[in-house]
């Protein structure tokens, strides 16, 4: 059987875990594409960050595999205006700055692959938007 969009994230997400500079540049790349976003980490702990992030993204990816959403809605609270207040329009350049640092990493990137990212990664990502 064809491997879904959501197996082929699943295996490019794996290959880009197993170099942990993977997260160090996707933040260098998301915090330099705005002042600020780079603003709103100025408290963070970095290290402990990326490894936040590393199961938030594998969140996304269960979800479109039919996880159900406790996790994610939990993350759209922190992340609403009660909570860090991430503005809406902040998402465009998380997702860029991601598919970038997939570039980098994935030595089986292609473009058709960063659209099967895109569309995997979407509806977890209105979700947690949309609780703004
Ligand atoms: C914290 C995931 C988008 C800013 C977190 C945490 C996770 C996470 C797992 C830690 C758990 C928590 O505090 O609730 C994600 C995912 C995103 C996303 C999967 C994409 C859909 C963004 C965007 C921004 C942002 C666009 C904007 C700059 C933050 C901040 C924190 C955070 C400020 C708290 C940092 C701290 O504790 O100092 N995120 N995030 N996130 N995220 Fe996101």
């Amino acid at each position: 059987m064809e491997p879904t969009d959501t197996d082929r994230v699943f295996q490019s997400y794996g290959r880009c875990c197993k170099n942990e500079l993977f997260f160090i540049d996707f933040y260098d790349r998301f915090m330099g594409s705005s002042p600020e976003i780079r603003a709103v980490f100025v408290d963070t702990d970095m290290k402990q960050q990326r490894h936040l992030l590393r199961n938030g993204i594998m969140q996304l990816i269960l979800h479109a595999r039919g996880m159900p959403d406790t996790k994610l809605r939990a993350l759209g609270q922190s992340h609403s205006r009660s909570g860090y207040n991430i503005r809406p329009d902040m998402y465009g350049l998380w997702l860029d700055a991601l598919l970038a640092t997939v570039h980098r990493h994935d030595p089986e990137y292609s473009d058709e692959l960063a659209a099967a990212w895109r569309c995997v990664l979407q509806p977890g990502i209105e979700l947690i938007r949309g609780a703004y």
